[in-house]
C-alpha cells in the first residue's frame, strides 16, 4: 500500500476503539464465574477473536454477540470442559499467558498454541512460577508454545516474578484464585492493573500495596463491564497530532488507567500540550485527552516508565526523529520478545526513511531535528509496527510504500477508516 505525505492538520475528536487489554480479560474471566457475563463496548479484532475462542473450548456460551454486546454463559469454573482440539491462540500473548493461569485449577488437559510469532515468544516466564506453584505445565524447549496444561490442585506461598509483565502478573493472580491458600505476587515494577480492578469487581479477595498483590482463593460471580478506549489506539492520533502543526485532538472516553498513560505524559515532558479530564473513577478511571501541538524536544527514557508506555515505544522512536534535540530509550529490552522484535523492526524502518537511529541491545538512541524521507518500510507481522509506519508516511517528504498493513487486524480493524477521515478533515 502507498501512503503520501499530508500537509494538512489534526483538528477533531476520536473515540478510539475498545480497549484491547480489557476485552480479553472480560471475556476469559467469565469462564470462572457460573451464570452470565456481559461485556459492553468490546474489541472486536483478531487478538480478541483468540481470548473467545480460548472460553468456548471450555464450554462457555456466546449466547449474544451484536457490535456493542457480547453475553457469556458459563457453567462454572467446576464445571469447566475439557477442550477436545488444541486451542489455537493466533498471535495473542495475553489470550495465552492469562489462560494458563485459568486453567491451573481445572482437572483436565489442555493444549495451546498460536501462529509463528507466538510459537517463538517466551512462555517459561509464566510457566517456571505456575511449576513452582505445583501446577502441571510443559512446552517445547527453551519454553516455547505449544504449551500443555495439566490443571489441579495447588500451592498458594509467595511468587516473586521475574518480568515486569501484566500478562505474567495476572496468569499468577489467576492462578491464585484456585490454589489451596493465598498467593503473595511480588512484581518487578507497576504494571497495568486491569486484572486486578476486574477481579475485584467480580469479588474476589484481592489487596494490593504498591508492588505486591495478595489474592485469596474463592469464587467470582459473574459482571458486566464496559469496556472503554484504548489508550494505545488512541496513541497513534495522539502522535499525529504532536507531528502536524497547529493540530488539536481530543480523544474520547478511553482508559487512563495509571499503568497505561505513561506515553501521554512523555509526550507532555516532550513539550506537547496534553490536558487529561477523569469522568469516572472505578471500576476502571476513564476519561477524555486533549492533545495540542507545540514543538518537541528529546527525552531520556529509562526502566522504571517503560511498562507504562511499552507498546507506544515505537511511535516515541518517530516523535523522536522530529524533536529538537537526541532522544535515549533504555531498560526496554522487553520490546524484542513483542509480536516481532520492535527495537529492529522501529530502527530498520525509520532508517529506511532516513532516519538516523541506532539499536542497542535494550532500546534505541535517535538523533532529532529530522526529515523523513520516502521509502519502503515493512510492518513484519506487527500491528504496532504497521501503524507508527502509517503515521510516519504522513510527514515524510515523499511516498511511503508500506508492505504487510493486514497486520493492524489485531487490535485496530477499522485503522485505516479513522487515518482518511483525519486526512480528508
Ligand atoms: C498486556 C500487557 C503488555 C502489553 C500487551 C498487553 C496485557 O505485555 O505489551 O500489549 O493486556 O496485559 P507484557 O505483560 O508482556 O508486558
Amino acid at each position: 500500500m502507498q501512503l503520501r505525505p499530508w500537509n494538512t492538520r489534526l483538528k477533531g475528536r476520536i473515540r478510539p476503539p475498545s480497549d484491547k487489554s480489557i476485552t480479553h480479560r472480560g471475556v476469559l474471566f467469565s469462564a470462572l464465574a457460573k451464570g452470565v457475563s456481559e461485556i459492553k463496548d468490546p474489541l472486536d479484532s483478531l487478538d480478541t477473536a483468540a481470548s473467545l475462542a480460548v472460553i468456548q473450548n471450555l464450554g462457555v456460551k456466546l449466547i449474544e454477540r451484536t457490535a456493542t454486546h457480547w453475553v457469556l454463559k458459563s457453567p462454572g469454573y467446576q464445571d469447566l470442559e475439557e477442550p477436545r482440539t488444541i486451542i489455537d491462540c493466533l498471535n495473542s500473548g495475553t489470550t495465552m499467558r492469562l489462560t494458563t493461569g485459568l486453567l491451573a485449577g481445572t482437572p483436565f488437559l489442555t493444549v495451546l498454541s498460536g501462529d509463528d510469532s507466538l510459537r517463538e515468544r517466551p512462555m517459561a516466564r509464566v510457566m517456571d512460577p505456575l511449576r513452582a506453584l505445583g501446577i502441571d505445565i510443559r512446552g517445547r524447549q527453551g519454553g516455547k508454545a505449544p504449551l500443555v496444561v495439566q490443571g489441579g490442585p495447588h500451592r498458594g506461598g509467595v511468587s516473586r516474578l521475574s518480568v515486569a509483565s501484566a500478562q505474567v502478573k495476572s496468569a499468577l493472580i489467576l492462578a491464585g484464585l484456585s490454589a489451596d491458600a493465598p498467593l503473595t505476587i511480588h512484581e518487578l515494577l507497576p504494571t497495568r492493573d486491569h486484572t486486578e480492578r476486574l477481579l475485584k469487581a467480580m469479588g474476589a479477595s484481592i489487596e494490593v500495596q504498591s508492588k505486591t498483590i495478595t489474592v485469596a482463593p474463592g469464587p467470582v460471580m459473574p459482571y458486566t463491564v464496559a469496556v472503554p478506549g484504548d489508550p494505545s489506539s488512541a496513541a497513534y492520533w495522539a502522535a499525529l497530532a504532536s507531528l502536524l502543526e497547529d493540530s488539536e485532538l481530543l480523544v474520547e472516553g478511553v482508559s487512563l488507567n495509571p499503568g497505561r498513560i505513561g506515553f501521554y505524559q512523555l509526550l507532555q515532558d516532550m513539550g506537547a500540550h496534553v490536558e487529561f479530564r477523569v469522568i469516572q473513577k472505578s471500576p476502571e478511571p476513564i476519561g477524555d485527552i486533549r492533545i495540542g501541538w507545540a514543538p518537541l524536544h528529546g527525552v531520556v527514557v529509562d526502566a522504571d516508565i517503560v511498562p507504562g508506555l511499552i507498546d507506544e515505544l515505537p511511535l516515541i522512536a518517530l516523535l523522536a526523529a522530529h524533536a529538537k534535540g537526541d532522544t535515549v530509550v533504555s531498560g526496554a529490552g522487553e520490546l524484542r520478545v513483542k509480536e516481532t522484535d520492535r527495537i529492529r523492526a522501529t530502527t530498520d524502518n525509520l532508517r529506511s526513511l532516513g532516519v538516523e537511529i541506532e539499536e542497542h541491545a535494550d532500546g534505541f538512541s535517535v538523533k532529532g531535528g529530522q526529515r523523513l524521507c520516502g521509502g519502503v518500510v515493512k510492518a513484519m507481522g506487527d500491528h504496532r509496527i504497521a501503524m507508527m509506519l502509517a503515521i510516519a508516511a504522513t510527514v515524510a517528504s515523499g511516498p511511503v510504500v508500506l508492505e504487510g498493513a493486514e497486520a493492524m487486524e489485531i487490535s485496530y480493524p477499522e485503522f485505516f477508516r479513522d487515518y482518511w477521515r483525519f486526512a480528508d478533515e
